[in-house]
């Protein structure tokens, strides 16, 4: 079984360790982390590993995972570098760089591999993390052994080029990230409706998890209802008025965001006469004809 060495088994770097471990794709072999504790705390958690307080004191390794965040990785592989041969793996797992910040460590295989996965809770990722896909970019020989390791352990693999890596993390980012900002939005708005943050979460949930499970079902062209779906123009205003003298950031991101909605009500056979109205609408004042 190959040797697989972790630099910053944190929350990521722990789960992908145990389920490995667990699954014998690779024996978990050196931890370090910022600190003695945390990396003594990390090998507890995986079942194996020996915890090291520095790079230098860790034995080698076939494969390493650097998975500390994402402005430590560049210095960490420079200080790696020196010690690997052409035979060994060093991959990371973050969504926004590719594989080159990991170019220091060459001749060595270089990949990135990014699990669309939250990893807020291991003991929760551990349980949950199967089912995720991975997306996978860099050295031909690293690409085809993580693709059979994170197989292993229930993720889909999806190769990448480096090109793409910040456009597809970008993608991410809107889905996740967004999905918060807009949650917190739809919170401001009952707010200042009179309906706290409690209670609206408590409406707001059967309706945001069926749009959800829509989206993955039908599509976004098929899953938009609502006003601009039904191309009413009037109430697009009315909102847009209301949030205009309540809050200028909600008036901002409806227009932005109802844009996008008129397109894809255009899809879904909207009349253009009625998409050009809601457009109009929509347009920032200074922007209006
Ligand atoms: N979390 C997610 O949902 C998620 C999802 C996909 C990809 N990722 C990627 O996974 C990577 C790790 O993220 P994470 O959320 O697991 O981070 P994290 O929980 O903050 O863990 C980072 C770990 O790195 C250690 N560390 C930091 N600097 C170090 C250094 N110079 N030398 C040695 N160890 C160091 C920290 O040690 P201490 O414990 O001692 O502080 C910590 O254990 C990132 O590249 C991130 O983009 C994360």
């Amino acid at each position: 079984m190959p040797t697989l060495n972790i630099i910053g088994a944190g929350r990521l770097g722990k789960t992908l360790a145990r389920l490995w471990q667990r699954q014998g794709i690779f024996q978990i072999g050196a931890v370090c982390n910022r600190s003695l504790e945390s990396a003594v705390s990390a090998c507890r958690f995986i079942g194996a590993g020996t915890p090291c307080p520095s790079v230098e004191t860790m034995a080698d390794a076939d494969c390493w995972l650097i998975a500390s965040g994402d402005g430590q990785i560049a210095a960490i592989a420079t200080q790696l570098a020196p010690r690997l041969s052409n035979s060994t793996m060093v991959f990371h797992c973050s969504g926004a760089l590719s594989s080159s910040t990991l170019s220091p460590c060459k001749p060595a295989a270089v990949a990135s591999a990014h699990p669309v996965h939250s990893f807020a809770d291991p003991e929760r990722s551990v349980a949950t993390l199967a089912g995720s896909c991975v997306a996978l970019e860099g050295d031909q020989r690293a690409i085809e052994h993580l693709s059979k390791a994170f197989s292993a352990i229930g993720c889909t693999p999806l190769t990448i080029t480096p090109e793409h890596k910040v456009l597809y993390h970008a993608g991410s980012v809107f889905a996740c990230n967004y999905l918060t900002a807009l949650m917190e939005l739809s919170l401001r708005a009952f707010s200042a409706a009179g309906i706290d943050r409690q209670q609206a979460l408590k409406l707001l949930k059967p309706i945001v998890l069926q749009t959800a499970e829509n989206n993955m079902h039908l599509g976004p062209e098929k899953s938009l209802t609502g006003p601009i779906a039904r191309g009413d123009a009037e109430t697009v205003a009315a909102q847009l008025s209301s949030l205009q003298s309540t809050d200028t950031q909600l008036a901002n991101c409806y227009r932005q965001l109802g844009q996008v909605c008129v397109e894809l009500a255009r899809r879904c056979q909207l009349p253009e006469e009625t998409a050009a109205r809601l457009t109009e609408v929509l347009r920032e004042p200074s922007e209006k004809i």
